[in-house]
C-alpha cells in the first residue's frame, strides 16, 4: 500500500535527495545503511556487534511497516543508495494505538545538512493526516545537539529526563523523553 508519495528535496550542500516509503526491495541497502550510521554515531545506544539483523529479519521489519496503519518507515535516497531513514512505529496496544514512536538516522556525512529537518517533517505531515495517531514521541540523548535542535525546531516539547540511563563503561548519559501533539 501506498501510504506517501515521492518527495524531491534539495539540501543545504545542494544535493537533490528522495524522500519515500520503504519497500521490502530496499531490505538490503537500508541495512547497510544503518550498519554503517549506528557506529557512526555517540548516540545510537547499541555497539555494533549488536547489529544482528538479517536480511531476511530486515524486510520482516520493513513489512511491519506496510502492514500498521498507524506505523511509517521512509528512507531518503541519492543516487540509488539509501543514505538515511525515519520510522514511526505505531503501538499494536490498544490503549497506546494513538502513540508512535520515532526512530531516525543518516550517514555521517548526511548530517546537519537538513536532511533530518527534511524526514521528520514529512513524518510529521503523515502523522497529521493518519487518522489513528495524536501523539508522537522519541527518546534521545541530552548531550545530542543535532537531534535536540532539530526536535525543539518541529515542535516537540521536553517531557522528562531520565538521568544515568546509558552506560559506557564509566560514562553514564542522561535520556530525555519529547512528545509531540498531532494534528
Ligand atoms: C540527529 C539527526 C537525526 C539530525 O538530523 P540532521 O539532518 O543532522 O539535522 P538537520 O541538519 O536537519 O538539523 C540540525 C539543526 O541543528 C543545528 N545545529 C548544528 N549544530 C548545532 C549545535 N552544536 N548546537 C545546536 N544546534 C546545532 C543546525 O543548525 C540545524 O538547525 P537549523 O535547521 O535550524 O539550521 C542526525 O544528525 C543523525 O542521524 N545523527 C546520528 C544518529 C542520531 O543521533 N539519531 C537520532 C537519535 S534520537
Amino acid at each position: 500500500m501506498n501510504k506517501t508519495e515521492p518527495k524531491h528535496i534539495e539540501l543545504k550542500n545542494n544535493k537533490k535527495v528522495c524522500i519515500r516509503q520503504a519497500e521490502i526491495k530496499d531490505a538490503e541497502l537500508l541495512l547497510e545503511c544503518i550498519k554503517t550510521y549506528i557506529p557512526q554515531s555517540n548516540y545510537i545506544p547499541k555497539y555494533e556487534n549488536e547489529i544482528t539483523l538479517s536480511i531476511e529479519q530486515e524486510e520482516e521489519w520493513i513489512n511491519y511497516f506496510l502492514q500498521n496503519d498507524n506505523s511509517l518507515l521512509l528512507v531518503a535516497e541519492y543516487e540509488n543508495i539509501i543514505i538515511g531513514n525515519i520510522d514511526l512505529t505505531g503501538s499494536r496496544r490498544k490503549v497506546m494505538e494513538h502513540t508512535a514512536v520515532v526512530g531516525m538516522g543518516m550517514l555521517k556525512e548526511w548530517r546537519n545538512v537538513g536532511l533530518g529537518t527534511a524526514l521528520l517533517h514529512t513524518a510529521i505531515e503523515w502523522a497529521n493526516k493518519n487518522p489513528i495517531l495524536e501523539l508522537i514521541w522519541l527518546q534521545v540523548y541530552t548531550d545530542n545537539k543535532l537531534g535536540l535542535n532539530l526536535y525543539r525546531k518541529m515542535g516537540f516539547e521536553e517531557n522528562g529526563i531520565i538521568k544515568n540511563f546509558f552506560k559506557y563503561e564509566n560514562d553514564y548519559f542522561d535520556n530525555l523523553t519529547m512528545t509531540k501533539k498531532v494534528k
